[in-house]
This record gives structure tokens, sequence and C-alpha cells, in this order.
């Protein structure tokens, strides 16, 4: 088998052996140490893909050959004709051939290249690069037997030439780098060329004789600083130039379409048509002196001489009406004339990047039309700066990266919700760059008007947090907001955004790029469980992968880890509390308490209260506890008797669950109540099975109706004491026979009125009124009815649309006629639940209700209320209202009676009205 493999291993290097020509696919190296080098001397080490690594004479050489090229370096101490320098095994074609630092030979070049066995005719590139300042002076013997079409030649020190060194040569493209061109070798330049460029010379002159031989030039390239003239109107073919020259004089052909010029260039003479003009280091009146001269600029790039400035004149002349591109760079922007872009009605594109703006007037770019790009970026460019380009409403794209402009929102100083942030006027906008501008936050006026806004770039800043509306971007078209080297820690999603989330569906066209690790607590509760339900883009902006710090994705971590810690104060004393998306938790175990601790009202959200292991004596009444309260541990304290009361407040609210185990009950008849209204609600009490009495009975197992008979056995005194009770019952039967006593016994035996109600504030007679009546518009003749039915009865009634007074602030009535009634009777129908002014009376009602110790709220459901249970779920102050307190009924036979009990008659007259 081994042996199978091994052949056919073999076959294939043979094929690939013949086919020779290929590098790759050679099983020798192409390049090796010649056979005849002293192999001490030259070494070869081997090849990755096109690089072949030499030692030569101890020195590293790096030889890179492709199939189309071949570069060598040379070696200080090793000549291009030493016998050491690397050579193919066999005579190979490459067209591109490149020597770099290789100082010229004194014979042709094509000998050497013979030697290293490279075919000459196959050569048609020639680069020699970085000749070092000893060379040979380059001639026309160099170039013998070559047929080259492209040559370089650059030089570290002036290199000299023969004047006719290029003579035997057809070039299309010549470049000299550091040459010592003479007027006698320029005028033997090879007739052919279209290309030339003659960089880091001393020409003094580009003579018209020399200029008029080409007649295929297409591009030429001059730097020289003695240059003066540049009669370029002879080259006819020329379509593109670039000098750099102190030149005084200059003529151009009709042709000529990119011109660049630096340093100095007078406006040209002959035919201009330039359609791309740059100018570099020039005066501002010669950029003015070229508009007047062209007629056809669409593009102009201008950049400033250190120190220059530009813009105190308004730009004329033909070429300015052309212009669509107008590109200043360096420049310092100081005293700009308002006017300075005002001919150039056509201009698309203002890129006014790297200068040192000092102020840009505000009219700049107002007869821009059609203004589409523009840039600040990186040009000192302030607040003011930006808003002068924002009267360009058509921009599409604009960068402003890179200058110091803060927080670009409105702030809420303003307190006017019309303010808006500086870009909102660009609707038109597709593509914002803001990076490093020390943005704090995103505008909600780029959410809302820059409809078109898809590519928004924020990198760099110092937005610390994602809020709430920017999970609101909503974007007809898929768009990118780039937050990336931002130090964002957190997010603000609460469950307003998770349910919205669940309820729209919507899909995301927004992506927000994140790259910075964020805090992983509470605050990313909501988040983190839409992630789970949804299992995709929780919001309509789509986060990508979230990172929490520790490198942990947001995805991986489960929702319990997703907590914060909540100090105390407000957290109560000796208690640890914990806030999560659902709400806080609080539990104080263990710690001796005597009595249930004092919940401040910032911790409204507490859903559980795990109080066991402690002391506690009594249980909290619904006032003690908070309202959103689900779980309650009052497992293992002290608690003897059960409130009946607070049992059934708590546990009147569904879902809500009791812990009792572990405490001393007392069973006897004093407890009855309480135990059965325990046994009453026992599938809410979690541990019910595990109650104990103190005599270690089960609760569950107690016949609670015998408590309080099994104790009975009839005895002598016990008898005399039927005896007397049977007559009390014949003397209270008696009494009963008065109406007025039958109806107060009805009351008593009602029982559904809180403690409070049953006693008259005797001496409370401050109160102008008996009663506000507090009722949506579409319930006013019900409230007429109630308002003359119990005036009727000497209580005095307020009733807003009647008793208020005119012209003052309705929640200044609110507060006043709530507080100046002993009752406010709220008439609760849907429409009382929608509109905002009756909830606000209820609430203040409520508060004032709530520092009272007798009930000040008489609730009367209307029959145009819906199941209560729906209309107060989105309510929750009523809801807890109507959980803790009683509540009357229209449609209950019983309501007048009822009504007129619960808004007593005062005893003293009450004070006069103003
Ligand atoms: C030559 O290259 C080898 C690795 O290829 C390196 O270890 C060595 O230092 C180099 N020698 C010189 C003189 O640069
Ligand atoms: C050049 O190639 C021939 C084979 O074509 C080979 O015999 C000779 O050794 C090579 N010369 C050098 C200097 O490598
Ligand atoms: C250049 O070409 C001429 C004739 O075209 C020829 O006589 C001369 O030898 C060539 N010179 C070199 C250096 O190849
Ligand atoms: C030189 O190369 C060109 C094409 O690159 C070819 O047309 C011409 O015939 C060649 N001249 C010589 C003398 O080989
Ligand atoms: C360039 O060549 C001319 C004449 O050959 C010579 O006078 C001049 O010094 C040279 N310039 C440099 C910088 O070598
Ligand atoms: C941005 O944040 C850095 C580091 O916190 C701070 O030094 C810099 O002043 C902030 N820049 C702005 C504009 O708020
Ligand atoms: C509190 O209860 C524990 C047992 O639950 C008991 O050991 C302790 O003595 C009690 N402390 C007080 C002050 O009653």
């Amino acid at each position: 088998m081994a042996g199978v493999v091994e052949w056919g291993l073999l076959v294939i290097f043979t094929l690939c052996g013949v086919n020779g020509d290929s590098p790759l696919y050679s099983n020798e190296p192409a390049l090796r140490c010649p056979p005849d080098a002293d192999p001490k001397r030259c070494i070869f080490k081997g090849h990755q893909t096109d690089e072949y690594l030499f030692n030569i004479d101890g020195n590293n050489l790096s030889v890179t050959y492709g199939v189309a090229y071949f570069q060598m370096p040379c070696l200080k101490g090793v000549p291009l004709d030493s016998n050491l320098l690397p050579s193919f095994g066999r005579v190979t074609a490459v067209p591109r051939l490149t020597l770099r630092g290789c100082a010229l030979p004194e014979g042709p070049l094509a000998e050497v290249l013979t030697a290293r066995n490279l075919s000459l005719p196959a050569i048609s590139t020639l680069n020699l690069y970085n000749i070092p300042p000893d060379s040979n002076a380059l001639t026309q013997d160099h170039f013998h037997l070559l047929n080259l079409t492209i040559l370089s030649v650059t030089s570290e020190a002036p290199l000299s030439v023969s004047a006719d060194f290029l003579r035997n040569l057809t070039l299309s493209d010549l470049r000299l780098v550091n040459v010592n061109l003479t007027s006698d070798s320029l005028h033997q330049l090879p007739q052919t060329l279209r290309l030339l460029s003659i960089k880091r010379s001393d020409l003094e002159d580009l003579p018209v004789i020399a200029l008029k031989r080409f007649i295929t030039l297409n591009r030429l390239e001059v730097e020289s600083k003695r240059l003066h003239s540049a009669p370029l109107q002879v080259v006819a073919s020329l379509r593109s130039v670039e000098i750099r020259a102190p030149l005084v004089e200059l003529t151009v052909g009709a042709e000529l379409k990119n011109a660049s010029f630096s340093l100095a260039a007078p406006a040209p003479g002959g035919s201009c048509f330039v359609e791309r003009l740059m100018l570099f280091g020039v005066e501002e009146h010669i950029l003015q002196a070229w508009l007047q001269r062209c007629s056809n600029i669409h593009t102009l790039v201008y950049r400033c001489a250190a120190g220059g400035s530009v813009g105190r004149e308004p730009l004329q002349g033909s070429g300015v009406k052309t212009l669509r591109e107008f590109h200043v760079r360096n420049c310092r922007l100081r005293d700009v004339e308002p006017r300075w872009l005002a001919a150039a009605t056509g201009l698309l594109v203002l890129d006014l990047s790297s200068n040192k703006i000092e102020a840009l007037p505000a009219e700049l770019v107002v007869t821009c039309e059609g203004l589409q790009e523009a840039s600040l970026r990186n040009s000192g460019a302030k607040k003011a700066d930006v808003r002068a380009l924002t009267t360009a409403t058509t921009l599409r794209s604009l960068d402003l990266s890179y200058n110091q402009l803060g927080d670009l929102c409105p702030t809420a100083a303003e307190h006017n919700p019309n303010a808006v942030s500086l870009l909102s006027r660009l609707v038109e906008l597709r593509k914002l760059e803001l990076l490093n501008t020390g943005v704090t936050r995103l505008c909600a006026d780029w959410r809302r008007d820059l409809a078109w806004l898809s590519d928004l770039n924020l990198r760099y800043n110092n937005i610390t947090e994602l809020q709430r509306e920017d999970f609101k971007w909503r974007r007809e078209i898929t768009s990118t907001i780039d937050l990336r080297n931002n130090p964002i820690h957190g997010l603000v999603y609460a469950s307003r955004e998770y349910r919205a989330s669940r309820e729209s569906g919507e899909t995301a066209s927004v992506t927000i790029e994140l790259d910075s690790e964020l805090q992983c607590d509470c605050g990313m509760y909501w988040y983190a469980r839409s992630l789970q339900d949804r299992g995709g883009a929780p919001a309509r902006v789509s986060l990508g992968p979230l990172v929490c710090t520790g490198g942990t994705a947001l995805e991986d971590m489960s929702l319990e880890e997703l907590v914060c810690t909540v100090p105390s104060p407000p957290c109560p004393k000796d208690c640890i509390c914990t806030a999560h998306g659902g709400g806080i938790t609080v539990r104080c175990n263990q710690v001796g308490m005597k009595r249930p601790p004092d919940l401040p009202s910032d911790l409204s959200s507490i859903t559980l209260l795990d109080l066991a292991h402690n002391n506690i004596t009594e249980m909290p009444t619904a006032v003690m506890l908070p309202t959103g309260i689900m779980m309650l541990n009052l497992s293992y304290n002290d608690l003897e008797r059960v409130n009946s009361e607070a049992v059934s407040s708590y546990l009147g609210k569904p879902g809500r669950q009791l812990w009792l185990a572990g405490n001393p009950f007392l069973c006897t008849c004093e407890n009855v109540d309480g135990l059965s209204a325990l046994r009453a609600n026992s599938a809410s009490v979690s541990d019910w099975e595990a109650l104990r009495c103190t005599d270690g009975k089960a609760i569950a197992g107690v016949e609670i109706t015998t408590l309080c008979t099994s104790s009975l056995t009839f005895s002598a005194p016990l008898a005399t004491l039927c005896v007397a009770a049977v007559l009390a019952l014949v003397s209270v039967a008696v009494f009963l026979a008065s109406p007025r006593v039958r109806k107060h016994i009805k009351w008593l035996l009602w029982r559904r009125w809180p403690d409070g109600w049953d006693e008259e504030e005797k001496d409370d007679t401050n109160y102008e009124y008996d009663a506000f009546v507090s009722f949506s518009h579409c319930e006013r003749e019900r409230a007429q009815v109630v308002a003359s039915r119990l005036e009727g009865m000497g209580r005095r009634l307020c009733v807003h649309h009647r008793d208020w007074r005119p012209g003052e602030l309705i929640t200044a009535q609110i507060v006043s006629s709530v507080h100046s009634s002993r009752r406010t009777i709220v008439l609760l129908s849907d429409q009382y639940l929608a509109s905002p002014w009756p909830r606000a009376e209820f609430r203040t009602a409520c508060a004032h209700a709530q520092r009272s110790t007798s009930a000040r709220l008489v609730l009367v459901l209307l029959p145009e209320l819906s199941a209560l249970p729906e209309a107060l779920s989105s309510h929750p102050d009523l809801a807890a209202f109507v959980a803790s307190n009683t509540y009357l009924e229209w449609e209950d036979p019983f309501f007048w009676e009822k009504l007129e009990r619960a808004v007593p008659v005062p005893k003293v007259e009450p004070i006069t009205r103003y």
C-alpha cells in the first residue's frame, strides 16, 4: 500500500518537473546559488511562495520571483557582475525586472542578466531603483540588446547620464528621479513616449524643440526648483500634467484636461479647457486668475502654502459657474467673505477638511442650491461653523469628524419641546460622519427628521449609554449607526420597551454597532429577557452580539444574574435589597426584627418581602406593604394572633403568596376570625400544611368552628348566664321595634365598612364641604342626582361645574376641592379612568385619604364601568385602593342608604362659605 502512494507521488513530481517553467510546481527551486559559486560564500536558505532566501558572505539576501516579475536587491560589496548572486537553473523569461540599490556595472546590463540565466528578449520593463551614489554614469551601453518599453531610474545622488543614453530604446513610459538631465539629453529622449516623469531634477528649461518631438505624449510630470517656463501648448497630445516648479510662464493646449501645479503657476496662456485643476501652495489671486482664464473647471483642489489663507474675496470668473467640486485644504479660513462661494451655484461637493477655520459666515452656501456633500473634517470647526453649512438643506453627505463639537442635541435647559439639534434641517442627509467630535448622545430629531439617514458614524465619541429613544430608530431603508469606540456601559431598556417590542413584532432595519463591554446588571434585564423571548433582535434596532464586562456574551447570562444591589438607604437597615428587571426583592432574615421594617416610597416596586426568622409579633397591615408586593414571607416569627383584616386585604389581590410556618399561633376562640380568614385563602398560603398551633397540631386539621364551643360544658354558673342572655335578647327585640335602631343594626350586620367610617369626626369642623364629587363629564347627570339627593338631606357638596372659581388652575382647584371636603365621592366609569382630570382628582383624594385617620374616599362603581379586574389592571393606584377599601355599587338596592351613611352629616354647623 505504502509503495503505491510513493510511486504516485513520484509520477506527479516527474510530470511537474518536465514543465519546468513554472516555479510553483517544480520539484527544484527556480533560483539557486550558481554552480560555479563558492558554496561557503553563497548559501541557499530556502523559499516560500515567491520569496527566495540566500546568505551571501554572511548577509541575508531576499529575492522575489513570480511568473511575471523578478526583484533583486544588491548587497554592499557584492557587485552586480559577481558570480555569487543567485541564478536561475534554466533560461527563464521574466517581463518585469527590478534591481534595487545596485550600482551600475561598467559593461552592458545584458551580460549581468544573462549570467543569471534571464532571457533578454522577454524583458519589457526595467526598474533601477535606489542607485547608490558611487555608481557609474548611465550610458547607451547599459541597454545594449535590451528591448524595453518601460524604464524607471531612481538614484540616491544626482545620477550622471550620457546625452544619448536612451537613443536605441523605443520607450512608452519613462520615469527619472534624481537624474542629472542636460538639455542636450532632453533633445534625445525617445519620441515614442506616452508618459514622461522627471522628478528631483535640476531642469532649467523645457525647450520647445525637445517638447515638439513628442507626438504621443499623454502625461507629463516635472519637478524642478529651477524651471521657470513650461510651453505646454506645443505638445498637442498632452491631456494630463503635474508640475512642481516656480513657473512664471505657462501655456496649455486645448486637450489638457487634468492639471496640477505646485509652488507657483501663473494663469496659463493658450486655450484652457482644464476640467480638473489642482493648485498647491499658490496665492489666492492666482486661483482667481485661473478661474478667470479657464471656462470648464469641474473640480478644483486648492491647497494653501503654510500659513496661507483663502476666502477673502468672492470667487469670480467663467470657471466658477461650471464648478462642481471644490476642495480646500491646509488653509486658514479667516475673515471669509460671505459671498466667497456665491457665484458657485452649481457646486455639488464642498470639502473644507484639514483647515484651520476661524469662522465661517452664515451665508456661505446659501446660493449653492444643489450642494450634496460637505466636509469640515479635522478643520477646527465649531458649532457656529457647522450651522453655516446647514442652510444647504440638499446635503446628502456631511462629514464633521475630528472637530470638538460636543453634544449636538438641544439641552434640557432650553425647555422648548420644539428645540432641535443643529442638523435637523438637513432632511436629505444619507450619510453623517461624526467621528471623534465629543458627541455624548443621539438627538431625537435625527431619528424623527432625518428620514433618509442610513449611515451614521459616531465612532470615538463620549456616548456612555443607549437611551430608550435610541431603540425607536426606524427606517424604511436599512441603516447603520456605528457606535464603536464609545465608552458605552449600558442601555435604558425597560419593561415598556420590552412590551412594545413584543407587540410590534417588527423586524429591525437599523443596526447599531457596539464594541464596548457592557455592565450587565439589572439595567440589562429587560433587553436580555427580550433577547431570550424573541431569539433575535428584540427591538426595531438590532444591536448585534453584546458582551458583558469580563467577556461573557449577554445571551449566555441567566436572567437571575442581571441584578443590582440597592444601597441603604433606601434599603432598610439590616435588610438586603436587590433590584432586578421585575422589581425589588427585600430580604431581612435573622436580624431579631420585632416589627416589619418601614419601606420608603423609593422602593415602591417591591415584589418580594422576606421577613422569615425574626421576632415579629404582628402581621403588617395593607398600609404597611408596598402595593406591588406579590410574595410575603413571615415564617418563623413570633406571630400568635392572625389579623383577619390583614390576611384578607393582602390575599385579596390574585396571585399573591404568603408564608407563615413556624409561628406560635394560638388556636383559641379569640383567634377564630384570623384562622378562618387563613383557611378561606389557604390556596395562597404556600406553607398552609406546615402551619401549627402552639400545641403542635396542624392548623389545616383543626376544626376552626369548634374552637369557641368545644370548651363549653354546661355548668351552673353558665346556666345563670344563659338565662340572663335570654332576658337580654328579649329586651333587644323590643328595642329593635324602633325603626331607627333597626337601621343601625342593619349596618352593623353588613360589616362592610372599614373601622374608620363608624366613627364620626366629631370635632372635625374645618371642612367647607361634606363631599366633593369627582366624575367624568359623561356622568354629569348622575353627579347632579347625587348632589341633589345628598344636599336635600342637609349636606354641602362641591361639584366642579358649579362651585369652581373661574380662572384658577385646574390642578390647584382639584387640590383645594379635595382638601376642603370631608369626603371625595368618585363616580367610577370607563370614561373616568380614561380622562386625565378625574384621575388627577382621584390621586389627590387618595393621597389625602392616606394621611387622614378616617376614610375619605367613597368609590362608587357605575354600571358604565366594564369588568373591574380589567379596568383596574392598568390603574395600579386605583387597584390598590379597591383591594384595601370598600366601595359602593350604583345598582346595589341599598345604594342610597349606604351612600348617605358614607357621607355623614356634620354634627356641628359647617363654616360659612366665602
Ligand atoms: C538572516 O535571517 C535569519 C533568519 O532568516 C536571521 O535569523 C538572521 O539574524 C539574519 N541575519 C542578518 C545578518 O540579518
Ligand atoms: C543556466 O541554465 C542552464 C540550463 O538551461 C544550466 O545548465 C546552467 O548551469 C545555468 N547557469 C547558471 C549560471 O545557473
Ligand atoms: C544602437 O543602434 C545602432 C543602430 O541602430 C547600433 O549601431 C548601435 O550599436 C546600437 N548601440 C548599442 C549600444 O546597442
Ligand atoms: C521590441 O519590442 C517590441 C514590442 O515590445 C517589438 O514590436 C519590436 O519588434 C521589438 N524590437 C526588437 C528589435 O526586438
Ligand atoms: C549635472 O551635469 C552637469 C553637466 O554634466 C554638471 O555641470 C552638474 O554639476 C551636474 N549636476 C549635479 C547636481 O551633479
Ligand atoms: C470625553 O471623555 C473623555 C474621557 O472620559 C474626557 O476626557 C473628555 O473630556 C470627554 N469629552 C467631552 C467632549 O465630553
Ligand atoms: C427572637 O427569636 C429567636 C428564635 O426565633 C429567639 O431565639 C430569640 O431569643 C428572640 N429574640 C428576642 C429578642 O425575642
